[in-house]
């Protein structure tokens, strides 16, 4: 099977003139989250992905505007303390002296560390500088105090994070969010490292809250009758269907 990997990194936010197809799989992955998380306080939510590149940061944004567009009030938080995206994505163009680094050491309060993107209609919480101990900052109480003090300012918490088949750092963070996400891009991952990283996730007891297929090449598929780039499923899929 062919795997496409990708070099270049550019990320399109939702905006109205998103293609059709495209904007429409995105509104029903958020309708979809929308009704996964409509019980029980579920508001923090990661996304997750066995490697890099399946393109977490990207569904991490767009999910945050596509809630924002439903007139909820959505942060993001960019836990990936290694290899942050989440700035350059959104065309924050001068880095953030603070953010989730700053506020887990301690050194800066959650209100001088989150910013809002007119444009797009979310705030936003940026990595600040790379530190030398991220597994350590997000799994320390700072962590589970950060997004519980989030929660009670948002209706959602959309957080980036690393890819869990490389780094432990969003294991240790999955037991402070209510549910997680996995992103798989289509002939990206094999099925192998998407099975560990469900599994790694499983051992620390995290909240499956069901998967989401990434640039799923619909053409190929004779079963679809409408073009998606998106689709979405539930956490059971993997344990059922090979
Ligand atoms: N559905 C998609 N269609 C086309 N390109 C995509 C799609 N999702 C992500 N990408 C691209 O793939 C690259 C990696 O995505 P990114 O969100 O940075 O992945 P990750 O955060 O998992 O490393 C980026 O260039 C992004 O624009
Ligand atoms: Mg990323």
């Amino acid at each position: 099977m062919k795997r496409t990997r990708h070099a270049i990194e550019t990320f399109e936010p939702l905006t109205e003139k998103t293609p059709f197809s495209y904007l429409e799989a995105f509104k029903t992955f958020r309708t979809n989250v929308e009704f996964v998380t409509s019980t029980d306080n579920c508001k923090a939510i990661m996304m997750s992905s066995a490697l890099s590149g399946e393109g977490k940061t990207t569904a991490s944004i767009n999910l945050a505007i596509a809630l924002a567009q439903n007139g909820k009030r959505v942060v993001i938080c960019d836990c990936d303390l290694r290899k942050p995206k989440v700035q350059r994505y959104l065309r924050i163009k001068t880095p953030a002296q603070n953010g989730v680094s700053t506020v887990l050491s301690g050194s800066c309060s959650l209100d001088n560390a989150i910013g809002y993107v007119e444009e797009m209609g979310i705030y936003v919480m940026l990595s600040g500088p790379i530190p030398p101990n991220p597994t350590e900052l997000l799994s320390s109480d700072r962590a589970k105090a950060m997004i519980e003090e989030l929660k009670s300012k948002f209706d959602y918490v959309i957080c980036d994070s690393p890819p869990v088949a490389i780094v432990a750092d969003a294991l240790a963070f999955s037991k402070f969010v209510d549910g997680c996400i996995l992103v798989v891009r289509q002939n990206y991952a094999f099925q192998h490292d998407i099975k560990e990283c469900l599994n790694k996730l499983k051992m620390v007891d995290a909240n499956m809250l069901g998967v989401m297929l990434n640039n799923y090449d619909v053409k190929a598929d004779s079963n679809y009758k409408y073009d998606k780039y998106y689709s979405y499923s539930d956490a059971n899929y993997y344990g059922t269907k090979k």
